[in-house]
């Protein structure tokens, strides 16, 4: 039996999304990306190889999955014991302290601990770049959430060269999130779907990587100078044009649930009234508002109007991948 590994990894949230992929297995992106990763949310896993077991043991917040529904797992503890030369099964026991698949990337912060704590207790001694590509074969989002603070994912070509690099671990102005959790339940169209979907069928796809590649520019250059306004008029405008690309998919569908339109509304109330906040979405519901410490009472006092305070959560930025 391997030693019991845990590693905590947080999760992010794209500031310039990651939206399609060139290669679905190896999961190479179309474009570069760029996040945040958030303090409060965070996964711990614990894995630990042994040569008693007859098949993975997968457990997330105490609950052992079947066989199929831990299929992604078992493919990527796959990947790790044919690095590590391991023919053993593992016992993989993972807490989320993210709503799952509400929107918050709970796949981001599960596949970085996950990719931490299994290749290590399979004896490899990964670097944060290796670490970073092997979480990238998880989920994409996951690649980013192996650093703290401002992270890109440089899209690259292969497996050798997809991966994060810190772009500011330590950030040193007033920048944080709110998420509104309009809807704690899984996805109705996951976002490995929904951006192949795309992909596949959006006439408009083909305009998202190179606005994104440009976006992602201006975005490094905000950060830089510290512009939070700058910042979030970037995020905003990057997120709805991912969001218009589902729109026009074939089928169409849509994140935006009638609340996500409350949130977004009451955002640009804010913001008319003088209160520097804006919004971004991912592949779910939720609305999260970037903003500054500064101004986050006055924007939760709107928001509590409309949304139970328990659903309001503050995040300030958080660091990268670490073992406990
Ligand atoms: C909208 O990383 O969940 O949140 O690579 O298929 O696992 P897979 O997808 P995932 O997609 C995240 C998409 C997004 C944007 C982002 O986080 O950049």
């Amino acid at each position: 039996m391997t030693k019991a590994i845990t590693a905590r990894a947080h999760t992010n949230i794209a500031l310039i999304k990651y939206w399609g992929k060139l290669d679905a297995d190896l999961i190479i992106p179309q474009n570069s990306s760029l996040s945040l990763t958030l303090a409060p949310f965070y996964t711990d896993t614990t894995v630990q190889f042994s040569p008693e077991l007859s098949h993975d043991q997968i457990k997330i917040d105490g609950q052992l999955l079947s066989t199929a529904a831990g299929q992604r797992v078992h493919t990527f503890l796959d990947l790790v014991r044919q690095r590590a030369g391991l023919t053993a099964f593992a016992q993989v026991d993972s807490t989320n302290h993210v709503p799952t698949a509400a929107g918050l990337a709970s796949s981001a912060s599960g596949f970085a601990a996950l990719a931490a704590a299994a290749s290590k207790a399979a004896g490899l001694e990964l670097s944060l770049p290796e670490l970073s590509r092997l979480a990238r074969r998880g989920s994409g989002s996951a690649t980013r959430s192996i650093y703290g603070g401002f992270v890109e994912w440089q899209k690259g070509h292969d497996d050798l060269d997809s991966q994060a690099v810190p772009f500011q671990e330590k950030i040193d102005f007033d920048i944080q999130m709110i998420a509104i959790l309009l809807d704690p339940r899984p996805k109705k169209v996951a976002s490995r779907a929904g951006m192949a979907q795309v992909v596949a069928t959006s006439p408009y796809y083909a305009a998202w990587p190179p606005t994104a590649e440009q976006d992602l520019i201006a975005m490094k250059a905000a950060i830089l100078k510290k512009d939070l306004n700058l910042i979030g008029q970037l995020a905003e405008a990057n997120a709805m044009k991912m969001h218009a690309t589902t729109l026009s998919a074939s089928p169409p569908f849509t994140y935006f649930e009638p609340e996500t339109l409350t949130a977004i509304e009451l955002v640009q109330n804010l913001r008319n009234n003088g209160v520097s906040c804006y919004y971004t979405m991912d592949a779910g519901p939720n609305v999260k508002v970037i903003c500054s410490a500064k101004e986050t009472p006055a924007i939760l006092a709107q928001l509590q109007q409309h949304f139970p305070a328990d659903h309001l959560l503050v995040a300030k930025p958080g660091p990268g991948v670490t073992y406990i």
